[in-house]
């Protein structure tokens, strides 16, 4: 169990290619490609930074959780990841301590992640995504 680094920043918006001029052209970060996830119905870009990278989330419906945060909030930061070691051990170790989390289990996310979310009321109002590779 461990936690090993800042996996990625996750700002929504329904412009990825304002994000793309800023983070790709004008400030020079590789960029590793977009990869959509079904399921969520968003379009993700991610932009290398270390051993870290930005990724842009674009929503491909207004009713998909991506567009609903968009309508509500507008664009911005949307999460924060942190890629561990031992995610099912950090599962129950939230649940135990009371955490809320957004699903019962861990889901496959982009890039062979398993994903959970920490919610927001749990974590200083920043929702928080725990990842493990597969
Ligand atoms: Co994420």
């Amino acid at each position: 169990m461990q936690i090993k680094r800042i996996s990625h920043i996750a700002v929504a918006t329904s412009d990825s290619e304002q994000s793309r001029v800023l983070y790709e052209d004008i400030l020079g970060l590789n960029n590793s490609g977009s990869e959509l996830v079904k399921r969520e119905e968003v379009n993700t870009h991610f932009f290398e930074l270390g051993e870290s990278s930005i990724e842009i989330l674009e929503p491909l419906s207004e009713d998909s959780p991506v567009g609903k945060f968009l309508k509500k909030r507008g664009p911005g930061l949307h999460h924060i990841a942190l890629e561990v070691e031992g995610l099912d051990a950090y599962v129950i170790k939230l649940k135990a301590a009371g955490i809320h989390l957004l699903s019962e289990e861990p889901q496959l996310g982009a890039h062979r992640m398993r994903i959970i979310f920490i919610h927001p009321k749990s974590a200083g109002g920043v929702l928080v995504e725990l990842c493990e590779k597969v």
